[in-house]
């Protein structure tokens, strides 16, 4: 009998070997476990025909190897349910579906516009520099012709830092500290933030970006500072942009001008952008006061300059239609990813 017993555990075994499917798994247990006509309950129904002396042990016998399958078949059973599992996670896969998109960033829209502006300068082969937001007061101020009693200097102003330090609020500063290192020609653009304690509303920020501009060489006319900023406004804002000059006054530059175009939102024609004049200011300008160049150590007989000044901000709310500053600095991803 114990014979037949390893007969039965190879057969079993060879049997759950080559198994392909869960049916049959369950075909095998139901052919060694199962109740009526399981093979190993045919062995437990003999026992009683058996001699005494071999009963006992035939039934403990018949009993490990019934548990015996049984663990294979619990075994074999977990194996095809993994496989299913698989092959069923196969079948919902579904090439149609789109796939998974990446975010990328991009820069920001005053970021792009100073790109945009630095490319035009550029071709007209100015050079970019730049300088530090934290300033010394000469270079916001003494060294750019303003005079102690001069408004810009109150302390409401202006951030100051104490130690004669502030928050640079004009990007000018950057023309002073570049003739300081350089003698001319100079053709170069500065851009960068400033900082005004202004109230904030639609159309003031506490921080914003200008970008200056400086040529310096023997014999630069204000018809060269015409000819260079009305290149760079149709480039910018397209070839029917009108200019207008109008005289104004800054301590720097003399004579001053303070520059409109013509609204990009109305074409001219009249809009609450543009106070419904037609018109909006962009930038201010002018020839460079020789005291300036005095105080850089230029021979301001022999050399003559335009400098120019103008709010990143603005241009970027003029071309795109943005009635707003606040947009800019909110970091609302719904805005921002318009550009
Ligand atoms: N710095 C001036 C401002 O912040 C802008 C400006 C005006 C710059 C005239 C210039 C200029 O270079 O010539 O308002």
């Amino acid at each position: 009998m114990q014979e037949r017993l390893s007969e039965i555990q190879n057969q079993a075994k060879e049997d759950l070997a080559k198994a392909e499917s869960l049916e049959e798994v369950e075909k095998i247990k139901t052919k060694y476990l199962g109740r009526k006509a399981g093979v190993i309950n045919e062995i437990v129904k003999a026992i009683p025909g058996l001699p005494p002396e071999q009963r006992s042990s035939t039934g403990k016998s018949a009993n490990i190897l019934k548990q015996e399958i049984g663990t294979w078949i619990e075994e074999a059973k977990v194996k095809f349910a993994d496989e299913g599992r698989t092959s069923e996670s196969k079948e919902i896969f579904d090439l149609s579906l789109p796939g998974k998109r990446k975010h990328y960033g991009h820069r920001h829209p005053i970021v792009q516009t100073i790109d945009e502006i630095k490319g035009i300068f550029k071709k007209l082969c100015f050079d970019i520099e730049y300088g530090p937001e934290v300033e010394h007061e000469y270079y916001n101020f003494d060294a750019l012709n303003i005079p102690a009693d001069h408004p810009s200097r109150e302390d409401f102003d202006t951030f100051y830092l104490g130690n004669k330090r502030l928050l640079r609020s004009q990007t000018s500063t950057v023309q002073i500290r570049v003739m300081e290192k350089k003698k001319p020609p100079i053709r170069m653009i500065a851009p960068g933030k400033v900082f005004r304690p202004d109230t904030v509303d639609a159309r003031h920020a506490s921080m914003f970006h200008q970008i200056e501009g400086l040529m310096v060489d023997e014999g630069v006319s204000f018809s060269d500072l015409k000819y260079v900023l009305t290149l760079f406004a149709q480039s910018y804002f397209g070839q029917d942009i009108k200019m207008r000059f109008r005289p104004s006054f800054f301590p720097f530059t003399e004579p001053s001008a303070e520059i409109d175009i013509s609204c990009s939102i109305c074409k001219g024609k009249g809009c609450s952008v543009c106070s419904h004049s037609g018109w909006v200011e962009v930038l201010g300008a002018g020839m460079v006061d020789p005291n300036v160049f005095e105080t850089v150590g230029y021979d301001a007989e022999k050399y003559t300059g335009f400098a120019f000044g103008l709010g990143v901000e603005r241009l970027t709310m003029l071309k795109y239609g943005i009635d707003n500053i606040r947009l800019f600095f909110e970091n609302d991803l719904r805005f921002l990813s318009q550009f």
